[in-house]
C-alpha cells in the first residue's frame, strides 16, 4: 500500500505535494510526510496521522522549493509514528517507498556493521543508506540507484532525490505501481493518476523492472540493466471532478449514487443492440473453445463478485467453476492446464495476492482474463485479455460501484461465452442481455429507498453483531453485506447460508441479534421464509430484503428493504444496493470515518 509522489517544476512544491497526497490518501493514511529541497538542504516534515496532522505540523510557513517528494503510509514494518513516516533520509538522499523490502534485515545488519545508524523501524530506511554507501564509494546517484535495486528483494515503487542533483528525481518499480505525469516545464512521479490530474493529463505507466528520471523538461526510462526504453505519454480522459465528492458527504455515498451511470458505462459498446447479444471485442472468445473449467480468483469484495459469477457460469456455460481467494491460491498446488480459464477480478488491478496468484497460474498455460477497474494496472497488463469495468475512480475504501460493475462485466462475459458455446439457447442469451440493459434503471429505482434506509439504520447503530443470511447467489450478497457493515461501522457481522443456520449459528440467536435476511425470490424463496421463522422463533429482530409488495416477508419482518421485482439472474446485483446504503448509514450515524475506515486501505499492494 502507501502513496508516493514526486514533483519538479516552477510551482511551490509543498502545495503540489500536500494537495496530491490528499488524492492518494485512499492508499493508506496512518502517517504522512514531505521532503522539499530548499536553501541547499532537505526540509523534512513527517507526522503520524492523516494529512491534516502534517499540515498542522508544518504550520503557516510552508517550505518553499521546486522539487520534492511526499508519502502517505499504511504501516507494514514499524508502527505508525513520526519516526517511521516517510520520507526517509541519509546524509545526501531522501526517499519514499511503497512496498516491502523482504531482505531488509540482512541489508540493515550489513550497514550497521559498517557504522550506519538507523532512525526508524522500517524496511524502507535501508534503501537511502544503501545508496549513500555506494555514493561514498564514488558512485554517481544514478549508479548507486541501479546498484542498490539489484540488491533489493521484494516489492518497491520508490522516488528518490539527492542534494547534489535536487532537480532530478529518480523512480524505480518492481511490483508496486508507479506512473510519471508529464507537464509543461514540470513533471511528476506518483502511485496513481488522481494525484496529478490537477496539473496534467499526460501519463506514462512504468512497468516492473524499470527505472525512470524526471527533471523539469524531460523524463527517461530504462530497464534495471540500463537499456533505454522509449515510451510516449498516454492522454487520460477521465474528468478531474470524477475524483472528487461533488457535494456528497462521503465518497462512498457518491459512489453508491454513481452506480446507474457506472453500470451503463460498463455495458456501453458491449451489447449488439440490434440483436441483443453480448459483443465483447476485448475477449478472444474463439480461444476459449477447448476450455473445460473456470477458476475465478480474487480478494475481498471482488471475491464476492466471483462467488456470484460461479452461479451464473455453472448455470449458463455448464462447465465446472471454482472460486479461489488469491492469498490461499498462491500457496497451494492448484491443478490447472491450458484448457482452464482463469479469471482474475480486481478493482485496483494491483492487489499483491492476486498478482501472485497470476504468477502461480502462469506456467500451466491457462488463459487469463482479468476484470479490472484501473486502466493499465498490473493485473490488467499481465492478462491475456482484460475487461475494464469502467466504474471510474473509486475513492471510498468500501467498494460499491466497483462491485456492481464487476458483476455486470462478469454477467456479460458469462453470456458471451454461453452464446459462443451454445450452452443455452440464443433466445435465453437475448433475454438476459436485454435484462442487463435495464439494470441502470433498476438500480436508479433502488436508490429511491435511501431515506427509508437511513431511518432503518437507526435500529442498528447500537447493536454488537449482525447476521446476514441468504441462499444461492444471494448468499454471496449476504457475505458482501456483512463485510461492508463490519469494515466501515466496526460492528461485527457475518454472512451465512440460510440452510446452514441450524448447524451452529442458530445458537447465537436471541433478541439482541438483528438478522438481515435476503429473501427476494428464486428457487429457495420458501426455504428462506422458513429460515426467517426459525430465527424469529428465537427472538431475532429480522430485516427482510424482499421484492416490492412481498407481504409474506413484510409480515415476518420488523424492518423491510424492498427492491424492484427482477429475475433470479439480476437479483444479486439489485439486492446489493440496499445493503450498501444500510452499511453507509449505520457507519455514518455511529460517527465512523466512512471513507477511510481504520486499519484498511483501498489498494492492498503488500502481502
Ligand atoms: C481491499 C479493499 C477491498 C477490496 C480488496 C480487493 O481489501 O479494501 O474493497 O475488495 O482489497 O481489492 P481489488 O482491488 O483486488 O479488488
Amino acid at each position: 500500500m502507501c502513496g508516493i509522489l514526486g514533483y519538479v517544476g516552477p510551482q511551490n512544491v509543498s502545495e503540489v505535494l500536500i494537495e496530491g497526497l490528499r488524492k492518494l490518501e485512499y492508499r493508506g493514511y496512518d502517517s504522512t510526510g514531505i521532503a522539499v529541497f530548499s536553501k541547499g538542504d532537505f526540509q523534512l516534515y513527517r507526522s503520524k496521522g492523516k494529512i491534516a496532522a502534517l499540515v498542522e505540523k508544518i504550520g503557516s510557513e510552508k517550505p518553499q522549493g521546486h522539487s520534492g517528494i511526499g508519502h502517505t503510509r499504511w504501516a507494514t514494518h514499524g508502527k505508525p509514528s513520526d519516526e517511521n513516516a516517510h520520507p526517509h533520509r541519509s546524509e545526501n538522499l531522501v526517499l519514499v517507498h511503497n512496498g516491502i523490502i523482504e531482505n531488509h534485515v540482512e541489508i540493515r545488519q550489513e550497514l550497521e556493521s559498517r557504522g550506519v545508524c538507523f532512525s526508524s523501524e522500517t524496511d524502507t530506511e535501508v534503501i537511502p543508506h544503501l545508496m549513500e554507501h555506494c555514493v561514498k564509494e564514488g558512485m554517481s546517484i544514478e549508479d548507486a540507484l541501479y546498484s542498490c535495486i539489484a540488491k533489493l528483494k521484494g516489492a518497491f515503487a520508490i522516488a528518490v532525490f539527492s542534494k547534489q542533483q535536487p532537480e532530478k528525481i529518480y523512480a524505480a518499480k518492481n511490483a508496486s505501481p508507479i506512473i510519471l505525469g508529464i507537464g509543461q516545464g514540470e513533471n511528476f512521479i506518483s502511485s496513481d493518476i488522481p494525484a496529478i490530474l490537477d496539473h496534467t493529463r499526460k501519463v506514462v505507466v512504468l512497468e516492473d523492472g524499470e527505472v525512470a528520471m524526471i527533471d523539469r523538461e524531460k523524463y527517461w526510462i530504462t530497464d534495471f540493466d540500463r537499456n533505454p526504453i522509449e515510451r510516449d505519454p498516454k492522454e487520460i480522459t477521465w474528468s478531474r471532478i470524477a475524483a472528487e465528492k461533488e457535494g456528497y458527504k462521503h465518497f462512498m455515498l457518491k459512489e453508491i449514487y454513481e452506480q446507474p451511470r457506472a453500470l451503463a458505462d460498463c455495458l456501453r459498446g458491449r451489447v449488439d443492440e440490434k440483436q441483443y447479444l453480448p459483443a465483447l471485442p476485448e475477449v478472444s472468445l474463439p480461444k476459449l473453445e477447448s476450455m473445460h473449467r473456470v477458476i475465478l480468483i480474487a480478494c475481498g469484495t471482488s471475491w464476492h463478485a466471483a462467488l456470484v459469477a460461479k452461479y451464473w457460469m455453472e448455470s449458463f456455460i455448464k462447465i465446472p467453476v471454482e472460486v479461489e481467494v488469491s492469498s490461499e491460491f498462491r500457496y497451494r498446488d492448484p491443478v490447472l492446464d491450458s484448457n482452464t480459464l482463469v479469471i482474475l477480478i480486481s478493482q485496483s488491478g494491483e492487489t499483491a495476492d492476486t498478482l501472485a496468484a497470476m504468477t502461480k497460474a502462469k506456467p500451466s498455460g491457462a488463459r487469463m482474463i482479468s476484470i479490472c477497474n484501473v486502466i493499465d494496472s498490473s493485473i490488467a497488463r499481465k492478462s491475456d485479455d482484460v475487461m475494464y469495468t469502467h466504474a471510474g475512480p473509486e475513492i471510498g475504501v468500501a467498494s460499491t460501484k466497483a462491485f456492481t460493475t464487476q458483476l455486470t462485466a462478469l454477467a456479460l462475459l458469462t453470456l458471451a461465452i454461453a452464446y459462443q458455446r451454445k450452452s443455452i439457447s440464443n433466445a435465453e442469451v437475448r433475454d438476459m442481455t436485454q435484462q442487463l440493459l435495464h439494470l441502470p434503471s433498476l438500480i436508479e429505482e433502488c436508490l429511491d429507498m435511501n431515506p427509508h434506509v437511513e431511518k432503518l439504520a437507526k435500529e442498528l447503530i447500537d447493536v454488537r453483531d449482525v447476521l446476514y443470511i441468504g441462499r444461492g447467489s444471494s448468499y454471496a450478497i449476504a457475505l458482501e453485506g456483512a463485510l461492508k457493515l463490519k469494515e466501515i461501522s466496526y460492528i461485527h457481522a457475518e454472512g451465512y447460508m440460510g440452510g446452514e443456520l441450524k448447524h451452529g449459528p442458530i445458537a447465537l440467536i436471541d433478541k439482541d441479534l438483528p438478522v438481515v435476511a435476503l429473501v427476494s425470490g428464486g428457487p429457495t424463496y420458501e426455504k428462506m421464509l422458513s429460515n426467517i421463522e426459525e430465527v424469529k422463533a428465537r427472538g431475532a429482530f429480522v430485516i427482510g430484503v424482499c421484492e416490492q409488495g412481498d407481504q409474506k416477508v413484510q409480515k415476518q419482518s420488523r424492518g423491510i428493504l424492498e427492491v424492484p421485482q427482477t429475475s433470479d439472474f439480476l437479483r444479486p446485483i439489485v439486492e446489493s444496493i440496499p445493503l450498501q446504503l444500510l452499511s453507509y448509514h449505520v457507519a455514518e450515524q455511529r460517527g465512523c470515518d466512512v471513507d477511510q475506515p481504520r486499519n484498511l486501505a483501498k489498494s492492498v499492494t503488500v502481502e
